[in-house]
């Protein structure tokens, strides 16, 4: 099986080429990433030698490039992860969200639909269908629940669903959707939440919480993300959603607190902030379907993932601490400049 993983050299991406490569040691994997200020090529240096393994710095925009990693390499299956994923900058900059999240799908399906792929697999998100209120911790989001994005990430993402729905619809391709709570784990770039509240309170600056902290998400330790994906394309249905998430809602304030907990820093480091514009209040998924449908549960609690999360922020600085000094920038011209 040859399998296209796009946006690998991001969080989640990266993590699931790891992934792959130890659960399917025979399978080829094949990395198109653009390398945006989110892509760091040093995450997939341990993979970099593997015979299974082949990477490709290509703009999922440029139809020219995409076609032509198809032609050469006629994959099996794709996987999107590559986006465009702050909510933040996409409040301070739209346009570059809808041209990759939007077009730069596009241009893929157009590929996939040209070279016969078996599978088209979305990586989509919980935030298409907006937020829930605070006080009624009954509701979830479903894989029924109405499409309601907030911020210009979300309706990119929520665009890019429909599009590939009706790319199934109208031209037949194979595709399926997951669309997963917010995600922890290693190598998340220090901009997200947990990795900037980690790497702030390291160097004792401030810990900034949006609003008054209550905002709530579903955290999902990312390799239980990695399974689902796994399995959802060996054994999910073409033409279907599955929401992915594990039932693990916490509040921001919880959270930071928590970290200031585990690396015994004081909380009078936390400082509220001005409020997200459109902040959404809470996210909780049911993921009733993928786990009746494919057996999927998560496996890692909050309490160990969290903890695990810590320590490999803590083990790691070099990673962290080349993307917030901007090295990192540098790193794949110094490595692959010449080649
Ligand atoms: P990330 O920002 O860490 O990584 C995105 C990757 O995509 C980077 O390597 C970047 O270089 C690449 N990329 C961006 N634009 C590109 C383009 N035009 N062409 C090729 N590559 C490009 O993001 P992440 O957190 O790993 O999220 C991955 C996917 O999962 C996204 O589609 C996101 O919407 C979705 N998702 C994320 C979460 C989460 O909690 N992080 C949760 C649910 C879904
Ligand atoms: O729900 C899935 C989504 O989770 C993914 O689709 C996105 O790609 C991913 O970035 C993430 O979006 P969020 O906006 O939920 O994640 P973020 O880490 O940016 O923020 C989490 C919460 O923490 C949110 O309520 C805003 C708040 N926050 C964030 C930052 C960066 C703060 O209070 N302070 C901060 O400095």
């Amino acid at each position: 099986m040859n399998i296209f993983v796009t946006g690998g050299a991001g969080f989640i991406g990266a993590n699931f080429i790891f992934y792959m490569l130890r659960e399917h040691p025979d399978y080829r994997i094949v990395c198109l990433d653009k390398l945006t200020y989110a892509g760091n090529l040093s995450t997939l240096e341990p993979v970099m030698q593997n015979d299974h393994f082949r990477f490709e710095k290509i703009d999922i925009c440029d139809r020219e490039a995409v076609f032509q990693l198809f032609e050469e390499e006629k994959p099996d299956v794709t996987v999107n992860f590559a986006a465009e994923s702050h909510v933040d900058r996409s409040i301070e900059d739209p346009e570059v969200f809808l041209r990759t999240n939007i077009l730069g799908t596009q241009v893929l399906m157009d590929a996939c639909r040209k070279y016969g792929i078996k599978r088209f697999h979305q990586v989509s998100t919980d935030e298409v269908y907006g937020d829930l209120p605070l006080d009624r911790p009954d509701l979830f989001f479903t894989e029924q629940t109405p499409l309601h994005a907030s911020s210009p990430y979300s309706a990119s993402k929520a665009s890019a669903d429909m599009i590939v729905m009706a790319y199934h619809r109208t031209y037949g391709l194979p595709v399926t959707v997951s669309r997963c709570s917010n995600n922890y784990g290693p190598y998340q770039f220090p901009e997200k939440l947990i990795p900037l509240m980690i790497a702030n309170a390291l160097a004792d600056k401030p810990l900034p919480v949006y609003g008054d902290g209550l905002n709530v998400r579903d955290w999902l330790y990312v390799e239980d993300h990695c399974r689902a994906i796994d399995l959802i394309i060996h054994n999910g249905q073409v033409g279907e959603v599955y929401n992915v998430g594990g039932h693990n809602e916490m509040s921001n304030i919880s959270i930071v607190k928590l970290i200031c907990r585990e690396l015994d820093k004081p909380e009078s480091l936390i400082k509220y902030v001005t409020d997200r514009k459109g902040h959404d209040r809470r996210y909780a998924i049911d993921p009733q379907k993928i786990h009746s449908e494919l057996g999927w549960l998560p496996e890692t609690k909050f309490e160990d993932g969290i903890k695990e999360t810590v320590r490999w922020y803590l083990n790691n600085r070099q990673w962290w601490e080349t993307i917030v000094s901007g090295e990192y920038r540098n790193y794949y011209e110094k490595m692959y400049g010449n080649k």
